[in-house]
């Protein structure tokens, strides 16, 4: 969870809106264009100036109503943002990206999900690398994206399970852009990097682009590939680093990820897989 505690909401800000532009006017007055570069990721854009949680707002929207393949969910304020391992995500309003996709895969089985995991995340390098040193931006295991040991985005993925199939997925995304502080040393933005201010439109557009074009890797059924590029991008990946398992320390190398998204950590000559909760990254 990257923290930060919630100051004063600073007023709304509204652009001139350029006739050329495609706006999306839904709940409130919108400051998110459609994504001119995408082929269905974003061509429908709900913003709304604050809601809890963009992923329980995907949920509830998907339960009640015929929603589109690649329809995004965006807010500037979510008081009740949801993390991994039940903690909770807090941006400062207007600051940062927070928002939800809603993917309908076609014949996606359960069992594949790690690699959606691995979509979103290496979209997500893709964006990052893009304007960082690509070797300073890594993907810490599940899904973390870093910026030298700074976690600079978060991914909370829901799926909804139809047999042996996902019928659709909320894929949340929180990404740390113009926020200044965090009260969480290992937090950081783009600014915090870079001392640049950034358009979070601008952003919004590119990082969905990413995110689209590394999705079709899915739909093209480029299953090693897609295994290949993530590994690739892995933090820690090959040294030999100090690890927590039920409070206790041990040190191994990370050598890949099983067919379940589970971590493989080889330590004394043994390869032990880790689910999420079961494992934690020491130094
Ligand atoms: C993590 O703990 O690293 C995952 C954080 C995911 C945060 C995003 S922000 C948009 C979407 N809505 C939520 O409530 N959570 C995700």
């Amino acid at each position: 969870m990257a923290s930060q505690s919630i100051s004063e909401l600073p007023p709304f800000l509204f652009f001139a809106i350029p006739l050329s532009s495609v706006y999306v006017q839904n709940y409130n007055n919108s400051m998110y264009k459609i994504p001119a570069n995408t082929l269905f990721m974003g061509k429908r854009v709900i913003y709304m100036p604050e809601c809890h949680s963009t992923n329980s707002e995907a949920n509830r929207m998907v339960e009640t109503q015929d929603i589109d393949h690649g329809t995004i969910i965006i807010t500037d304020s979510q008081p009740a943002g949801r993390g991994q391992r039940g903690n909770r995500w807090l941006a400062e309003p207007g600051r940062n990206l927070t928002f939800s996709i809603i993917i309908k895969p076609k014949a996606f089985r359960i069992a594949n999900q790690a690699l959606l995991t691995m979509v979103v995340s290496l979209g997500i390098h893709d964006w990052l690398s893009s304007l960082l040193p690509e070797e300073a931006v890594r993907i810490k295991w599940p899904n973390d994206v870093l910026a030298g040991d700074k976690k600079v985005c978060g991914i909370l993925i829901e799926n909804h399970v139809t047999g042996n199939f996902i019928s659709h997925a909320i894929l949340g995304i929180g990404i740390n852009i113009n926020q200044t502080s965090f009260e969480l040393p290992m937090a950081a933005s783009l600014t915090m990097i870079t001392a640049k201010t950034y358009d979070l439109q601008t952003c919004f557009e590119q990082v969905v682009g990413c995110i689209e074009s590394r999705y079709l890797m899915l739909e093209r059924k480029e299953y090693a590939l897609t295994k290949a590029a993530y590994l690739e991008r892995l933090y820690w990946i090959g040294e030999q680093r100090l690890f927590s398992s039920s409070g206790i320390r041990f040190s191994g190398t990370i050598t890949g990820t099983d067919d379940n998204g589970r971590l493989e950590i080889v330590t004394n000559g043994i390869t032990k897989t880790f689910d999420v909760k079961e494992v934690m990254f020491v130094r």
